[in-house]
């Protein structure tokens, strides 16, 4: 069937607006209301894997970062992410009993294909998370994980990022509960955050006018960094490719304790930096570090939880305030945010939303 964009002025916002709605679909899928359990499509055992190795390019690559996070705290399994065109020409030594593990919407792009083949043969289990179920890296892989995003027509990723989280959390507590690191109740406690998580995002996108009110400062800079901690530093990642995709401003992201190391030397009162920090375990750090850009007359764009800016957002530029959820799911909500402002600075920049100039929707070739 044919895609509109549904009353919106571009596919990109379309997307965003349905998260509610996908992830619902996803998490339907794999936490069935009536158990709280993981359920997937087929049989994956995790209490044998000594080491998950996730593979993918562009915004998938970063639902892969994120993942990590998940993996190694909650399940307790080390973890190797990279990005596909560096993994495949390393050829690095594929250890016994690794579960290797490819993410990709298109489930075509050529350098992931190319390093889950290599991987076949070597790794126990080849498993892929995926938006199109009848792709070629889910026909090669022995169990595909469908997202459940429906077609995105938008060249920078949204639902497709916030799904693909979905299913890696889902994949994560799975893990866990395979490796005797998760009781019934702790599982039942993330089954019901993760339920709650529609709700969560529809009061997210009712920030929209106070990001598009910001993006309209923003779309005045040159460069913007993001920074971030812990899980927001994946998501500053993402945040900074979304941004520079779409509105062509130079974007970066830095995990917030290496600003020291390098970027502090940008910050001057021309440079907006955006500090993803919910008020988490690690929220005074991010806070110190904020500090210190706002020292150097750093415009912080501080997005945060009510409690995050009441007890430190008096000198910031401008704040964006997110729901409180469970740790865990910050990076799910927090996309949100990352995504309006990126799209709201492209709409006033002027630029071609859906179609950015010079980046194709799936690269098939090198
Ligand atoms: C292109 C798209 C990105 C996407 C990346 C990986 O660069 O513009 O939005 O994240 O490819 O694509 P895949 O289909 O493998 O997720």
């Amino acid at each position: 069937a044919q895609v509109d964009k549904a009353g919106h002025k571009h596919f990109m916002a379309k997307e965003i607006a349905e998260q509610p709605h996908v992830i619902a679909e996803a998490i339907r899928h794999y936490l069935p209301v009536e158990e709280d359990t993981v359920r997937l499509p087929g049989e994956v055992d995790f209490s044998q894997v000594e080491r998950l190795t996730m593979v993918a390019c562009g915004t998938a690559y970063y639902a892969c970062v994120t993942a990590k996070y998940w993996f190694e705290q909650i399940a307790r399994l080390p973890v190797e992410v990279d990005i596909a065109s560096e993994f495949r020409y390393r050829e690095p030594p594929i250890p016994a009993k690794t579960l290797a593990l490819f993410v990709s919407q298109s489930g075509e792009t050529a350098d992931t294909l190319a390093a889950l083949r290599f991987c076949q043969e070597k790794a126990d289990t080849i498993l892929s998370v995926v938006n199109v179920p009848e792709s070629s890296i889910a026909r090669e892989s022995d169990l595909a994980l469908p997202i459940f995003a429906g077609p995105e027509i938008g060249v920078a990723s949204t639902k497709a990022f916030t799904c693909q989280l979905t299913v890696l959390l889902a994949l994560a507590l799975k893990a866990a509960c395979d490796r005797g690191h998760l009781s019934a109740e702790e599982m039942a406690e993330y089954a019901t955050a993760i339920r709650g998580l529609p709700n969560v995002l529809s009061s997210a996108l009712e920030q929209n006018e106070a990001i598009r009110q910001a993006a309209q400062k923003v779309s005045e800079a040159r460069d913007v960094l993001f920074l971030g901690r812990g899980l927001m530093f994946p998501l500053a990642l993402e945040g900074a490719l979304k941004l520079k995709e779409i509105s062509y401003i130079h974007a970066e992201a830095y995990a917030s304790g290496e600003l020291k190391h390098g970027p502090i030397a940008l910050i001057d009162k021309n440079m907006p930096v955006v500090v993803l920090t919910p008020k988490d375990a690690l929220f005074d750090k991010s806070v110190s570090n904020m500090q210190e850009v706002l020292a150097r007359k750093g415009k912080v764009l501080m997005i945060s939880d009510q409690d995050g800016i009441n007890e430190a957002g008096d000198d910031v530029w401008c704040a964006i305030r997110m729901p409180r959820v469970k740790e865990a799911l910050t990076p799910i909500l927090y996309a949100i945010p990352a995504q309006l402002l990126a799209y709201h600075t492209a709409v006033a920049k002027g630029t071609d939303v859906d179609q950015p100039r010079n980046l194709a929707k799936s690269v098939t070739v090198e």
